[in-house]
């Protein structure tokens, strides 16, 4: 209990800290940013000497009319706590984690039923269930759970939806969902379906705002037109940029529809911290699942990190910086959701908020990253069939 009043006295000292400070001279692509942001972060860059602890104070809207939801400039993915990347610390320092982000101004975080499953909504709704209202937990339903074991099939049929809705309410410790997406298409129920039986949640009050991830720019079409979408969330970093290519990105922006990268540090190699001689754990990590993670292809591709390296050392930033600067100036709509379980790297990921880079800085980023030919699919054979429909 003195904890959490300590955390709200500090929470309130960080947002006095943040609005007295001094908007920040922005280049012509955050400009852009600036239209849809409340305010932005007072912190300098680490060349400025600022001490203060790094906030995200920055607002940006995922979709528009009924549909749109204001939450921070940088999300948090909450995944990678209990599932799929290997190494965690215990829950306690979790949720400290959870709860430092969110006093540090954090209001997306990232969740998914699949995750565990179940464990990882456990978590974020032990963590932020009591804050719901100033904070937003936004989850995934689709992957088949059952009994507390993912199945591999997909179950998105209309009664699968409630009762997933009601399950992740549960664990969640709330009332209403502020954003459920389909994690994965289901070949077998009509998009249509789907988005009837979201529309009748939100009617009900059970879920606030929804989204769909990983879908074709036809699906996002009508599925709009049933209920309108808030966010699309699928891969999208330096290293691919399929929503560049496939209409993905157009049609959220001809329909006011936000965008949500995830692994916006493809799965945290382009932080650096990861090489050829990385370990992950065969029981708890894809990356040994997929061809980009492969030692060979990580020895290939690291030659993207150290352009990133060189290209930051010149500017004071990091390569986990410059992968998250790079998708903010992209577009005002578009949200990454970067995982950490380390307090250093949310610091340093949020103060990516405070660099400015001249569109024709990030141009020769993306043109030097371009121009090194990635080595590995992203996802393999089976992981793939589940993506594009
Ligand atoms: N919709 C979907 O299908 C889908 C799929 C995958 C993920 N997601 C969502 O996206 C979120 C993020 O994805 P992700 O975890 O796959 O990838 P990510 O955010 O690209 O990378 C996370 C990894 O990067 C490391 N990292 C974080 N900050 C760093 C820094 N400053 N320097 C160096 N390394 C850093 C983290 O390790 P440390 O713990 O050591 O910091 C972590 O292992 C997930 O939590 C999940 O919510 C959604």
């Amino acid at each position: 209990m003195t904890d959490r009043k300590e955390r709200i006295s500090r929470r309130g000292f960080l947002k006095t800290a943040a609005a007295a400070g001094a908007a920040l001279a922005i280049s012509p692509a955050w400009n852009n940013v600036q239209a849809t942001t409340r305010a932005v972060s007072g912190n300098k860059p680490a060349s400025g000497g600022d001490a203060k602890a790094a906030t995200v104070t920055a607002h940006r809207t995922l979709g528009t009319g009924q549909a749109a939801f204001e939450v921070s400039a940088l999300g948090f993915g909450v995944m990678g706590m209990t599932y799929n990347r290997s190494w965690h610390p215990d829950k306690a320092q979790c949720i400290r984690l959870l709860h430092e982000a969110m006093d540090r101004g954090v209001t997306l975080f990232d969740t998914a039923i699949i995750y565990g499953p179940l464990n990882n909504e456990l978590l974020a709704g032990e963590a932020l269930g009591e804050f719901h209202g100033k904070v937003n937990v936004t989850t995934k339903f689709g992957h088949e759970v059952i009994d507390g074991k993912a199945t591999g099939r997909q179950d998105s049929r209309p009664a699968t939806i409630r009762r997933y809705c009601e399950e992740s309410l549960k664990r969640l410790r709330t009332d209403c969902i502020p954003m459920f997406y389909q994690h994965r298409f289901d070949p077998n129920t009509p998009v249509e379906d789907v988005a009837g039986t979201i529309s009748d949640l939100i009617k009900e009050g059970k879920v606030l705002h929804w989204g769909m991830c990983e879908v074709s720019a036809a699906t996002i079409r009508k599925a709009h037109v049933i209920c309108p979408l808030t966010a699309i969330q699928s891969e999208y970093h330096l290293m691919h940029r399929e929503v560049e290519k496939n209409g993905v990105l157009d049609v959220c922006r001809e329909l006011g529809i936000g965008f949500v990268p995830y692994s916006p540090m493809n799965r945290g190699f382009l932080g650096g911290d990861l090489n050829e001689y990385t370990q992950f754990d065969p029981n708890n990590d894809n990356r040994t699942t997929l061809p980009r993670f492969t030692p060979e292809a990580m020895r290939a591709n690291y030659r993207i990190v150290n352009v990133l390296q060189r290209f930051g050392r010149e500017r004071g930033m990091t390569a986990a910086q410059l992968a998250l600067g790079w998708l903010l100036q992209k577009e005002p709509w578009i949200v990454p959701i970067p995982g950490t379980t380390k307090l250093s790297h949310l610091e340093g990921n949020l103060r990516t908020l405070d660099f400015t880079l001249s569109t024709e800085e990030w141009k020769q980023l993306e043109d030097e990253v371009s121009a090194i030919p990635i080595t590995g699919d992203r996802y393999n054979a089976e992981q793939q069939k589940q993506v594009g429909f």
